[in-house]
């Protein structure tokens, strides 16, 4: 299994292109089954998560290829509307192929996808919004058969924002006849993505991006083209990444308009950042500073995902750093790794507490969730000494080569 090894304690100083965004290219990989014929998406990431994404696409009887970072998705003929256990089980957000499956093949058989690192991850929204269009869910014996005699358009009213569950509701809603009013949807980019992909396909979607989503539903879609926006948290990751050596970085490709809640801590602990037309420039000169309390919610406030690489930016800053992580139960686990570095954190339920430190040293540190696991590169980073971390497989799910991405930004680091 191999680990990667980051020498410390040194500024960082280069240029990264941004890979494009996982958690876009994941849901539009699932559209494309409703657009019956050859889709093409740009800038999909090389990831393990979008590998499995493939796998399934294939196993259902999509055709799929690749050409450089362009994916060729060909829809066109039946598909086999089950996910097996074993590609279900490798990525828990295989869920949003459950709307697609189900209004392409008016069924669908999958198993629940149950919780991961970060806890318990239900999904009574997805169930009951896709109960509203219309769908027949047994859920009983961790399995979920869905069937419909037919899709029809409803009002969804969700309780709270759900990324996934907006997901999976817009793309039953294209197939359901009539008008389906989404309420209190999430409002991340990759949902205002997601519906841009859809709208190229045929499909009669607005409203992404703010609480209030309306679908028309049409018969059957046609193929498209669309470039996947750039990852904002693998972006968050290369800019804490530079709060937490120091130095000058600079990232292109990018769209700092969708994580100005990040920026803007950032810029509270001292970092000058410069954003232009799809580039940010971030320097750190002197000894970070607390910020205002880190607290995560769903879009437009601070993401949870960029909380762990936020956190380890945080470990040297004079003062005291709060973070309040409401969205994920367990999504801490990567305090305990960093105190092995000599971080001051302590944790209690939603909230931990970052005091900061004069130094952190290399230690042999263990990933255990994908943002967790970058966030422990981001401490080595700014830690004395050389620093081993375990559990690529986490990290490799959502960054393309994270060790290239670093050495590019000037880190002594390698994969062995
Ligand atoms: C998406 O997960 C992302 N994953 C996550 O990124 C991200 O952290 C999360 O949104 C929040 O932004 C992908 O897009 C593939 P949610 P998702 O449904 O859709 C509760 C990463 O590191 N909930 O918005 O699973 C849920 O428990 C990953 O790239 C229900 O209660 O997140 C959570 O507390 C990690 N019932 C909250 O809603 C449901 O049916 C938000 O979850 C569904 C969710």
């Amino acid at each position: 299994m191999s680990v990667l090894q980051i020498a410390g304690g040194r500024p960082l100083s280069g240029i990264v292109r941004v890979q494009g965004a996982k958690n876009s290219a994941l849901p539009i990989m699932a559209a494309a089954v409703l657009a019956e014929g050859i889709s093409v998406i740009e800038n999909c990431p090389k990831l393990s998560d979008t590998d499995v994404t493939i796998r399934i696409l294939r196993y259902i009887g999509c055709e799929v290829w690749q050409d450089g970072d362009c994916l060729y998705i060909d829809s066109s003929k039946p598909i086999i509307p089950e996910i097996p256990d074993s590609l279900m089980g490798e990525m828990r957000s295989s869920v949003v192929f459950l709307g697609a499956i189900l209004a392409r093949a008016g069924e669908a058989r999958l198993s629940t996808p149950g919780g991961c690192e970060l806890g318990p991850r239900p999904i009574d929204l997805h169930i009951s919004a896709l109960r509203t269009l219309g769908t027949e869910i047994d859920d009983s014996g961790g399995r979920l058969v869905c069937k419909t005699a037919g899709l029809v358009g409803g009002r969804i009213d969700f309780p709270n924002p759900s990324v996934g569950a907006t997901e999976n509701a817009m793309l039953a809603a294209t197939r359901a006849e009539g008008v389906t009013v989404i309420t209190n949807a999430a409002k991340e980019p990759e949902i205002e993505d997601l519906q841009s992909f859809l709208q190229k396909t045929g499909a009669l979607v607005a409203g992404a991006g703010t609480s209030q989503i309306r679908i028309r539903g049409t018969g059957a879609a046609h193929g498209a083209r669309h470039r996947v926006i750039p990852d904002r948290i693998a972006a968050c990751t290369w800019l804490a990444a530079c709060a937490s050596a120091g130095g000058e970085v600079k990232l292109y490709d990018t769209e700092p308009r969708h994580y100005l809640s990040v920026i803007h801590s950032l810029h509270e602990m001292g970092c000058s950042i410069e954003a232009g037309e799809g580039m940010v420039t971030i320097k750190r000169k002197d000894t970070l500073r607390a910020p205002r309390p880190i607290i995560t919610n769903p879009y437009p406030a601070f993401p949870t995902d960029a909380q762990p690489p936020l956190m380890a930016a945080a470990l040297k800053a004079e003062g005291t750093t709060v973070f309040v992580e409401n969205i994920f139960e367990n999504r801490y686990r990567h305090a305990e790794e960093m105190k092995r570095m000599g971080a001051d954190i302590k944790t209690e339920g939603k909230t931990a507490i970052v005091c900061g430190v004069r130094k952190l040293k290399g230690a042999v540190v263990k990933a255990a969730d994908l943002r967790g696991g970058a966030a422990l590169a981001v401490a080595a980073l700014g830690a004395e000494g050389v620093s081993e971390i375990r559990g690529l497989n986490h990290i490799d799910r959502g960054y393309e080569s994270i060790e290239t991405a670093l050495a590019e930004l000037g880190a002594e680091v390698q994969r062995i």
